[in-house]
């Protein structure tokens, strides 16, 4: 039976080098937080218990990762007053003790860490029979990255941190990548005696690898060819380029499913965002948060999908088109310059160009519904609530007030939109015609 596997994630680090308004482990990466993405990758190992590791924004960490995660069964420890990741580890001491089988440790800030790598670093640790294993890679330019300090049989002597590696240290490429296995209960008693004689005066969790030599222990390391699987990021331009890499990712794996992706390039789609095969998303498009996309729809050019949008089968949504909260049903299009927000549409149903469901009075949102086959015309607003039933139209221009129910079948036009009186004998109406606004329901779209 293969040992008992725990994770400890550290999250606690405050992340003054991003400067941003977040603290660093919540930066939003593809509609998660960052530390979501180390903490689902270890989550695919099946381990026993998941610990995150956080500081002051404890409370916030477990609420956006219980939002980006809620089947996992995560736990939390505080770091009070972060001194440095061994610290961090011994954050998590009262739900370490007593446990035995291997511990996974990884950085909250390696977002590119994926499973299969993972399952690499637990088959060398187990082939090594090692006390600490861990991870490394060699970068091009590996500053700012723990340096990996070899013994002359090949061994990992040491991790020598940036701040405190000599000239020649600098110059070694293989780094530390932040993630880490160790043997319970014995690790606790090497993690206790780390001190914190280095240049940031701070209890680091690479001393463990010195340590655990020293007292006559194997220490194994995998090298990954992968270098990218290990960017962590401290900086903006090092979380942008985290970000590219996954965003690369989310396209590719809906490509391999089936989805036709024109443009990968200019193509953004959250974690959360689910394609059928056979949906095709063309370029400039922006998809986010929880949506559902159909098999035989089509999306873009310059679409913004947003959080609650579901397309139903051969939906089409075209360019400058943004849809919140919303549903497409089958076959119904909207094909430009369009707002759809809390809206309900039925299946079949056009909406017409530069048409605007009108859903926030300045307090609160509202629903517009759209019966099947209706036709909404060319710049109508629908000031929700309203709803616009079956096979009923609106003119170009229209002006649909809150609490309107166009009636099944019916046509309104005007400002404010009315039902199309029926047509008007021949002297009776010039003042008629002028409240309705444009002639009739034309200037709708056909949706091509
Ligand atoms: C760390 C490693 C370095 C490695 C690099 C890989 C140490 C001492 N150094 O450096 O060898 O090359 O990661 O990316 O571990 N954290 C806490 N509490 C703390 C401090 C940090 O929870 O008191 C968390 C941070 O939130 C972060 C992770 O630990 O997720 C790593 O901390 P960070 O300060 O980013 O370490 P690096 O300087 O990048
Ligand atoms: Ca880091």
């Amino acid at each position: 039976m293969p040992a008992t596997l725990n994770v400890v994630v550290l999250a606690a680090g405050e992340g003054k080098r991003l400067k941003g308004r977040l603290p660093k482990v919540l930066s939003p990466i593809w509609g998660r937080p960052a530390v979501a993405w180390p903490v689902e990758a270890a989550c695919e190992l099946g381990p026993e218990r998941v610990i995150v590791v956080a500081g002051q924004h404890l409370e916030r960490v477990r609420e956006a990762l219980g939002a980006a995660l809620p089947e996992a069964p995560l736990e939390f420890a505080l770091q009070q007053d972060p001194r440095g990741t061994a610290h961090a580890v011994l954050a998590a001491r009262d739900q370490l003790v007593g446990l035995t089988g291997r511990l996974l440790i990884l950085n909250g800030d390696g977002p590119l860490i994926h499973a299969e790598l993972l399952d690499a670093l637990l088959a060398t640790h187990t082939q090594a029979g090692a006390a600490v294993s861990l991870l490394s890679v060699s970068l091009d330019d590996p500053t700012g990255y723990g340096r990996i300090v070899r013994a002359a049989d090949g061994g990992v002597d040491a991790i020598v941190e940036q701040k405190d590696a000599s000239d020649e240290q600098r110059a070694i490429r293989e780094v530390n990548a932040g993630a880490y296995l160790v043997e319970l209960p014995a690790a606790l008693e090497l993690l206790d005696r780390i001190g914190s004689d280095n240049a940031s005066g701070e209890q680091y969790l690479t001393d463990l690898v010195g340590l655990a030599r020293a007292a006559g222990h194997g220490v194994a390391a995998l090298h990954w060819p992968c270098a990218e699987d290990a960017l962590g990021f401290n900086d903006q331009a090092e979380l942008a380029r985290v970000r590219a890499v996954l965003r690369r990712r989310i396209v590719a794996a809906h490509m391999d499913a089936g989805v036709e992706v024109v443009e990968p390039e200019t193509t953004y789609i959250d974690a959360q965002v689910t394609i059928a095969p056979g949906a095709r998303i063309l370029p400039c498009t922006m998809i986010e948060g929880r949506v559902d996309i159909a098999a035989g729809c089509e999306v873009g050019p310059f679409s913004h999908l947003r959080d609650g949008t579901v397309l139903e089968r051969g939906a089409e949504i075209g360019n400058f088109v943004e849809t919140k909260k919303t549903r497409v049903g089958p076959g119904s299009k909207a094909k430009h310059l369009t707002y759809l927000g809390d809206a309900q549409i039925g299946a079949k149903a056009n909406i017409g160009c530069g048409t605007i469901t009108a859903n926030y009075d300045g307090r609160h949102k509202h629903t517009t519904t759209i019966g099947d086959g209706a036709f909404i015309g060319s710049g109508t607003v629908l000031v929700a609530p309203s709803t616009v039933e079956a096979g009923a139209t609106t003119g170009a221009g229209a002006i649909v007030k809150r609490s309107s129910v166009v009636g099944r079948g019916e046509t309104w036009v005007g400002v404010p939109a009315r039902p199309l009186a029926p047509a008007p004998r021949a002297a009776a109406g010039a003042d008629e015609q002028e409240h309705e606004g444009p002639s009739g329901p034309g200037g709708g779209d056909d949706g091509d």
